[in-house]
């Protein structure tokens, strides 16, 4: 088995884990219920992530954003350069993307809502693509298209492990089974190699995960994320047990013991 086809199992193997642990069919818009989280300030000053993807955008660039969520870096990086083409198939992501662009008055971004795979655009000078390659299927193909699509400069940004890593202690207690997990900077390593991709992997300080705003807050989003019926026996396990395995700092409630992330910007110039 090479390493694409190592990466698809992976994928299959955590989607049907969570197919035989939901309790409804999963939603058309996986992201509708997280989408509002996406947004962020274009003018921040402070995010090391941008900054980093800045060094290799020009003024003049035309940068192509692929999975851009709700424009956390699309609308930043219109800012510094003279176009971006946001490729998003969520709805809701969509939305956020073109309300923040609205209020912002960032005329320069235009969303195509569509699947990297299906989407029909021109090339771009930069082409990003930032924490969406964990549950592609195949990995080579969408990657490929990456690569063809850019004339400068290709940027893939991951963590060093998949993040849903985060929440596997809590899909133990309350599923009985450890957490299978998608795929994610070393599998990605793998492939690139395997491709002929001569990347450079540069790594950017770990950061602690989101957090809840409140105990109510971590239910509830757990609920959703573990696939556990609203007032089931599961899902009063994790209302009985989040107390006792949540820590607050700074008004944010984070499980105890969850690993810090450490994202990584994998860039490389393109090559036919
Ligand atoms: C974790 S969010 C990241 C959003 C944004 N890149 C960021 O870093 O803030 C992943 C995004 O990838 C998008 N996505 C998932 N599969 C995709 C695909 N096949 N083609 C394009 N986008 C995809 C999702 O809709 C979602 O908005």
């Amino acid at each position: 088995m090479n390493a694409a086809e190592r990466w698809q199992r992976m994928v299959e193997a955590e989607h049907a884990q969570s197919d035989r642990a939901r309790w409804e069919a999963p939603p058309s818009d996986h992201w509708k219920p997280y989408a509002e989280n996406f947004r962020a300030d274009p003018l921040r000053t402070d995010d090391e992530l941008l900054d980093r993807l800045l060094e290799d955008v020009r003024p003049e660039d035309r940068v192509m954003d692929v999975g851009a969520g709700g424009g956390r870096l699309a609308l930043a990086l219109a800012l510094s350069c003279g176009q971006v083409v946001a490729v998003e198939p969520s709805q809701s992501m969509g939305s956020v993307l073109l309300d923040e662009a609205r209020t912002h008055g960032i005329g320069n971004v235009s969303l195509v809502e569509a699947r990297w795979e299906d989407a029909e655009v021109e090339p771009a000078d930069v082409v990003l693509c930032c924490h969406v390659l964990y549950v592609v299927h195949d990995v080579d193909v969408f990657v490929r298209k990456l690569n063809d699509h850019a004339r400068r400069k290709v940027q893939v940004v991951l963590y060093d492990r998949s993040p849903q890593f985060q929440n596997s202690p809590l899909w133990e207690l309350v599923h009985g089974e450890e957490r299978l997990q998608l795929p994610a900077v070393p599998e990605l390593r793998e492939v690139l190699q395997e491709m002929g991709v001569d990347a450079r992997f540069d790594p950017l300080p770990p950061h602690p995960s989101r957090g809840f705003d409140s105990v109510e807050d971590a239910v509830g989003q757990l609920t959703a994320r573990l696939y556990l019926a609203p007032g089931g026996e599961k899902q009063k396990l994790l209302e009985e047990s989040l107390p006792g395995l949540l820590v607050e700092e700074d008004g944010i409630f984070r499980i105890r013991g969850t690993p810090e992330l450490t994202p990584m910007v994998v860039s490389w110039q393109p090559r036919g």
